[in-house]
C-alpha cells in the first residue's frame, strides 16, 4: 500500500558517516552500499540506517516469529517453510502464494523495510507475523529480546556461506570481472569483513542465547535440514505453535510442504527465474532467481584449496572453543 511508504529515514546519517569504512579494493566485494563498522559488526550503510531506526521504533507483538540468519545461510528456504507451515490451513497447494510470490515477498526483511521507509507495512501485517532479520542478536531491538517472541535461527558451514555470497554479489554486480577475486573475498571473510560479519560472532551469540532460552530460540543447521527436511519441518511446526496433526501426517502434508519448499520446486516457478523479476532493494537490483543457486552442502570443495578450507575451519573452531558448538 503506497500510503504506508514514507521517506527513508535520515536522522542517523551523520553518525553513520563517522564510522570506519570497508577497506578499498580495486574491485568491490559488497553489493553497492559501502560497509561500515558499527559496534564490531560490518554493515551496509543503508541497512545500518534501517537498524538504528528499528531499534528505536519497532514494537513487537507477543505472537511475532523472527527468522534470524547470517546472509546466505538458508534464509529464503526457511522463509518458505515457516510461511507455508503457518499458512497451510488457508492455502491449497495448487494455488499456493509461493507459486506466484518469491519467499522474500511473503516474509518481510526488517532492516530493509525500516531503511526504506516501509516500516508501517510491518505494522499492518496481521498476527502472527513472520519477519526476517540478519542482525546479530545484540543489535536486535529490546522490544524483541525482552519479549516472548520466537526466534528461529539458521546457520550453515561458513565455507559454503562464503561461496554462496561470492556468487550472489557477483550476480548483483554484473559478472565475475566486476567483483573481487574469490581469494580476496576469502581473505576478507576470514578477517570478519563481510556483510553482518564476523560470521563466528553472529552464530555464537544466537547459539548461546538458544541454550539460555531454548523454548524461545530454535537453533537449526542448514546441512541437517538438507538431510532430514521432514523431521525439521515437524520441529519447526511444533516450535511455532502449530504442530502437524496425526491426520495431516497421515495425509503426508509435511512431505508436500517440504516438496513445495525444495529448491528444485521453487526455482522452477516462473516468479523465481532470473531476468526481469527483480526486487528492488535499496537501489540494488536483485533478480528473484539470485536466491536459488545449488542449495547443496559442500560446494566449497570446488572453490577452495584444502589449505584454505583448513585455515577457515581452524579459525571457526578456535572461535567456537568452549561453547559446545561444533562445525
Ligand atoms: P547456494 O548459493 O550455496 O546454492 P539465503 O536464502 O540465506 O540468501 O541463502 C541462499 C542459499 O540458500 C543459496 O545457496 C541457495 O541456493 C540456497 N537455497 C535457496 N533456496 C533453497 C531451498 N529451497 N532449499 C535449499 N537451499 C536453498
Amino acid at each position: 500500500n503506497i500510503h504506508l511508504i514514507e521517506k527513508p529515514p535520515q536522522e542517523h546519517d551523520a553518525l553513520i558517516a563517522t564510522l570506519p569504512l570497508e577497506p578499498v579494493y580495486e574491485r568491490p566485494f559488497s553489493i553497492g552500499h559501502p560497509l561500515r563498522l558499527y559496534k564490531g559488526v560490518w554493515m551496509g550503510e543503508k541497512i545500518l540506517r534501517g537498524t538504528l531506526v528499528m531499534q528505536q521504533c519497532f514494537k513487537s507483538r507477543p505472537t511475532d516469529i523472527f527468522l534470524a540468519s547470517f546472509p546466505k545461510s538458508g534464509t529464503t528456504w526457511l522463509k518458505a517453510m515457516i510461511f507455508s507451515i503457518l499458512a497451510r490451513a488457508n492455502c491449497s497447494l495448487d494455488t499456493h502464494p509461493l507459486r506466484s510470490l518469491n519467499p522474500h515477498q511473503c516474509v518481510p526483511f526488517m532492516e530493509v523495510e525500516f531503511a526504506t521507509g516501509r516500516s508501517k507495512i510491518i505494522e499492518v501485517i496481521p498476527s502472527p507475523r513472520v519477519m526476517n532479520t540478519h542482525l546479530p542478536y545484540f543489535l536486535l531491538p529490546d522490544s524483541i529480546t525482552d519479549s516472548s517472541c520466537l526466534i528461529v535461527y539458521v546457520w550453515r558451514d561458513p565455507k559454503d556461506v562464503l561461496v554462496s555470497m561470492w556468487y550472489f554479489v557477483q550476480k548483483i554486480l554484473g559478472g565475475p570481472d566486476k567483483i573481487a577475486t574469490f581469494d580476496q573475498f576469502y581473505e576478507f571473510f576470514c578477517q570478519g569483513v563481510d556483510t553482518f560479519g564476523p560470521i563466528w560472532n553472529h552464530i555464537l551469540e544466537y547459539w548461546e542465547e538458544s541454550r539460555r532460552r531454548p523454548e524461545k530460540i530454535l537453533f537449526l543447521k542448514y546441512e541437517n535440514i538438507l538431510q532430514e527436511p521432514v523431521k525439521y519441518a515437524k520441529q519447526l511446526a511444533r516450535f511455532i505453535g502449530c504442530p502437524f496433526s496425526e491426520t495431516e501426517e497421515n495425509q503426508r502434508v509435511v512431505e508436500q510442504i517440504v516438496e513445495l519448499c525444495s529448491i528444485k520446486k521453487l526455482k522452477d516457478f516462473d516468479v523465481n527465474k532470473d531476468g526481469d523479476r527483480v526486487m528492488s532493494s535499496m537501489d540494488v537490483r536483485i533478480s528473484k532467481g539470485y536466491f536459488f543457486r545449488k542449495g547443496e552442502a559442500g560446494d566449497w570443495k570446488s572453490h577452495m584449496t584444502q589449505e584454505m578450507a583448513e585455515r577457515l575451519d581452524t579459525l571457526i573452531k578456535e572461535k567456537f572453543k568452549g561453547s559446545g558448538l561444533q562445525i
